[in-house]
């Protein structure tokens, strides 16, 4: 802003001095031509610094608008954008395909966890949202992929980003079928199993937070006992998300889940894992 008033200030100097010189343009000629030669350097001055302060002008409206618009500024820099649309929460939301991800009978019925748990498998991507990226992505890539070595065969190595939605999806499924665990049951399991529930559970506080839905919920008068159900959000089109996670999937594991190895998050006597 400094260079602008500055340059402006120039600018009508400049131009005093300018009809100056040609006002005093039948003098003698020495003295004409120093004259106009300063006058000359000197408009060169206040338009050079009348340019700069337009430059100066231009980047600062330019972050102004920015800042004020965040379409302008990349939606998730870190990851893909996908389109939103609107869904309304409740037990026929359009997050996934038409099954039943939660029942009350669960937490007292083991058989019906395991029912419920493999439902949520259904959620996923055939690689369970295991993908490739390249270095030319629109999107910023900031770290290597994860390696994973031994996973299926000794030998084997893939490589390869999870995407975060698939990682919390992950945490809160091992969450739920963790929910009919007594303490007893718990004090028998070793402690990188419990480790790696803990983790999950700091895992979901984080991205809550970090995700932010600010959906403003009030009564919608689909269910008396809570907000929530009947409420319209703005979500990632899970359509859209499947068919990014697919396109890029290092593996298909659509025929077999990963094994206990790779993953400690094997359901405690179901022999079921993610
Ligand atoms: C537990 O759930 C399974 C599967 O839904 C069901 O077939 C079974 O009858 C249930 N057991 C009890 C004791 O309710
Ligand atoms: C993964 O494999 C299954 C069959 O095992 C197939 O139906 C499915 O289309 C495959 N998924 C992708 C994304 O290729």
């Amino acid at each position: 802003m400094i260079a602008m008033s500055r340059s402006s200030e120039d600018w009508d100097r400049n131009d005093d001095k300018h009809s100056d010189s040609i006002s005093s343009s039948t003098g003698l000629l020495n003295e004409r031509t120093s004259e106009s030669r300063v006058a000359s350097l000197r408009k060169y001055i206040g338009l050079r610094l009348l340019f700069e302060g337009f430059l100066v002008f231009s980047l600062f409206i330019t972050l102004v608008s920015i800042a004020h618009n965040p379409k302008a500024a990349k939606a998730s820099s870190y990851g893909p954008t996908l389109p939103r649309k609107d869904v309304i929460f409740g037990n026929t939301a359009g997050l996934g395909p038409d099954l039943d991800y939660e029942d009350p009978e669960m937490l007292r019925n083991a058989t019906r966890m395991r029912e419920i748990h493999r439902h949520w498998h259904s959620l996923f991507p055939s690689g369970r949202g295991y993908v490739a990226v390249s270095e030319n992505e629109e999107f910023d890539v900031l770290h290597p992929p994860f390696k994973m070595d031994n996973v299926f065969e000794k030998g084997d190595l893939y490589e390869g980003h999870i995407m975060a939605v698939y990682h919390q999806l992950h945490c809160l499924s091992i969450i739920m079928t963790a929910m009919g665990t007594s303490r007893e049951e718990w004090a028998m399991l070793p402690i990188y199993k419990l480790e790696h529930r803990t983790h999950c559970v700091e895992y979901l506080r984080q991205s809550i937070l970090c995700s932010a839905d600010t959906t403003l919920e009030g009564e919608t008068g689909a269910w008396a006992t809570s907000t929530g159900w009947g409420q319209t959000h703005s979500c990632v089109d899970f359509d859209a998300l499947t068919e990014f996670a697919n396109e890029r999937a290092i593996w298909n594991l659509t025929e077999r889940l990963l094994p206990d190895s790779f993953d400690p998050l094997k359901v405690h006597g179901t022999n079921e894992t993610h």
